[in-house]
């Protein structure tokens, strides 16, 4: 199996210039002898300052969001792959479960978004996860192949080979409560057995995050899984220090 372990980082609407340069500067000089694949996604405004602030260093940058339509148009407010990809992203989050919530983004748009994504050349990270309420009511598993069934039946060969899917539990976002490497191993194992189901080459490839109050002391035993092949960070990719732990455990 040859998949890489990617750390993403997400900083949602976090940040401003000199946490920026403060955060390129540190990771930069941190990121030498780490062979995990790294990414940090910032608010749009402050990508290609991250982007110059972390020079050569070998860490991508990325979107937390991106168009549906791929076109440039009237579309006030948007901004496409073409443009993300013009300025040096190679990544955009799609999906993750508070644009679903709160900007009433479905599967549907979901869809469209990850193929907008991939004709710009971009690598989509799709966020799929179940409530706590959807967890205790034991639909954990019906919610997760509702979510790939309809990226699937959308998206085509080429699109989903393309597409980083992160599992992230909505109970573990933001509340310092993570899933246990159990669980998160065992719904792994079933996304990548549902993709198996649909094409047995990208669930070979593709790459499956965690997400949900990853940290520095919780992440090895998380990447022990089999099909856990790395980590989309919220507030431990804030600081240079936690986010370099967090990959180093990555091996
Ligand atoms: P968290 O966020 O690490 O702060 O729980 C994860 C995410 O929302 O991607």
């Amino acid at each position: 199996m040859s998949r890489t372990m990617l750390i993403a980082g997400n900083w949602k609407m976090n940040g401003d210039a000199a946490q920026v340069d403060a955060f390129a500067r540190d990771v930069a000089a941190g990121a030498a002898n780490i062979s995990a694949d790294m990414l940090v996604c910032v608010p749009f405004v402050y990508i290609e300052r991250l982007a110059a602030g972390l020079g050569g260093a070998s860490v991508a940058v990325g979107a937390q969001n991106v168009a549906a339509e791929v076109e440039a148009g009237a579309f006030t407010g948007e901004v496409n792959g073409a443009m993300l990809a013009d300025i040096g992203c190679r990544y955009a989050i799609v999906g993750h479960s508070e644009r679903r919530a709160l900007y009433g983004e479905t599967d549907a748009v979901v869809a469209a978004k990850t193929d907008a994504a991939v004709a710009a050349g971009l690598t989509p990270i799709v966020c799929v996860g179940e409530t706590l309420e959807q967890r205790e009511a034991d639909q954990t598993e019906a919610v997760l192949a509702a979510q790939i069934d309809a990226l699937f039946a959308q998206c085509d060969a080429r699109t989903l080979s393309a597409v980083v899917i992160a599992y992230e539990p909505i109970w573990a976002i933001g509340t310092g409560r993570s899933a246990s490497p159990e669980q998160a191993q065992a719904v792994h194992a079933f996304l990548r057995g549902q993709i198996a189901d649909k094409d047995a080459t990208i669930a070979e490839s593709v790459l499956l995050l965690y997400g949900g109050s990853v940290k520095p002391d919780n992440a090895a035993a998380l990447f022990a899984g089999a099909d856990v092949d790395g980590a989309l960070i919220g507030g431990a990719s804030l600081k240079a220090d936690s986010f370099l732990d967090i990959a180093r455990a990555a091996g």
